[in-house]
């Protein structure tokens, strides 16, 4: 009974990088619900307080500024590690800073975890199979992508951060996820990041042209961050032998122009649709196989897209303002 309880404690204390970020806030606010110490490190480089504001107050919450490139020593069992700028624009805003987030904070994180001998779960990325050769990718899929280009900061620096998180399992046995996202939406994505569903959201209800990119027949897959966050609290439950590579993502795929059509239609938009020529190595299709998902922990992305984008528009509507 006594020891039952201590493991329960002993599970409860929980570190997210990232935390004031797009999905690191929503995951605070799951494991809060969850009835977890929460440690939400930031160094506000794309998120933000206001992100968190609401969450300041509870008592099992814990906003500490710090930027994971350097090494952080606080106590906790599990750690999710988020912490990186995840849009082209902010990425490549500062590569070299964007590289030493992945890599170092990587390192800083994986140091700390091996002290503590806690679970650790890294966020990352569908990028890391670049512009990819098989649809729908799958988890040994080694991926397609330049390492020389301006994408490699994040994509290069999420891979070697995989590497990392693999060497530490095989060589000091420390408890690893590694979660492949693929693009997530929903309320708390930047305004101005660049990335498609926040742009054409705030594009539509400026009523400017929305802009999209070749000739929008390019498909992405749209997972909402209230299924994404469901799946990452279920990977770190997972049993200590699992470490993944795993996808997570929606495997539903729109095509860009039926997305921006859509969210001029769910605004009542007057804004035009335009077309400007594709940026360097944007995939043309990427579509998680999330088999490995349902089969490990029955899990599958719920909330429909017009559903999702309903809850976007409005957050954007009441930020906008
Ligand atoms: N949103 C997506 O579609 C998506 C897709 C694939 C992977 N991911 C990964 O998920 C994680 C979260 O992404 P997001 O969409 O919430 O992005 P985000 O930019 O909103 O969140 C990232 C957070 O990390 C913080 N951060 C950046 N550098 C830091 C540093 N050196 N030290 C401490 N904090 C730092 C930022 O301030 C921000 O709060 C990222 O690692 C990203 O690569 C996201």
């Amino acid at each position: 009974m006594e020891g039952s309880r201590v493991r329960t404690l002993a599970e409860d204390r929980v570190l997210v990088t990232g935390g004031a970020g797009f999905i690191g806030s929503h995951l605070c606010e799951r494991l809060l619900a969850l009835s977890k110490d929460v440690l939400c490190v930031d160094n506000f480089y794309t998120g933000t307080r206001t992100n968190v504001s609401h969450l300041l107050r509870e008592p099992h919450f814990e906003l500490m500024r710090h930027d994971v490139t350097f090494p952080l020593y606080v106590e906790v069992d599990r750690i999710y590690n988020l912490a990186c700028p995840a849009s082209p624009i902010h990425y490549q805003f500062d590569p070299v800073q964007t590289t030493k987030t992945s890599v170092h904070g990587a390192i800083n994180m994986l140091g700390l975890a091996k002290r503590l001998k806690a679970t650790i779960l890294q966020a990352s990325t569908s990028e890391v199979y670049g512009d990819p050769k098989t649809h729908p990718q799958r988890e040994d899929y080694w991926g397609n992508v330049n390492p020389i280009g301006p994408r490699s900061c994040y994509d290069e620096g999420k891979r070697c951060a995989e590497t990392l998180f693999f060497d530490y399992y095989r060589q000091h046995r420390l408890a690893i996820k590694v979660a492949r996202i693929f693009n997530t939406y929903g309320p708390r994505m930047h305004p101005n990041d660049g990335r498609v569903v926040s742009n054409f959201i705030v594009q539509a209800l400026k009523g400017t042209d929305i802009t999209v990119y070749g000739d929008g027949s390019q498909t992405r897959s749209f997972c909402y961050v209230s299924d994404l966050v469901e799946a990452l609290v279920r990977l770190m439950d997972t049993s200590s032998e699992f470490t993944g590579p795993i996808n997570l993502g929606n495997p539903k795929e729109f095509t860009i122009l039926e997305l921006a059509e859509t969210i001029v239609r769910m605004t009542a938009s007057r804004s035009k649709i335009v077309f400007k020529p594709l940026p360097t190595d944007d995939p043309v299709q990427r579509q998680p196989d999330i088999s490995l998902a349902r089969r490990e922990f029955a899990w599958e992305p719920k909330v429909p897209l017009d559903e999702g984008l309903r809850e976007t528009i409005d957050y954007f509507k009441r930020t906008l303002q």
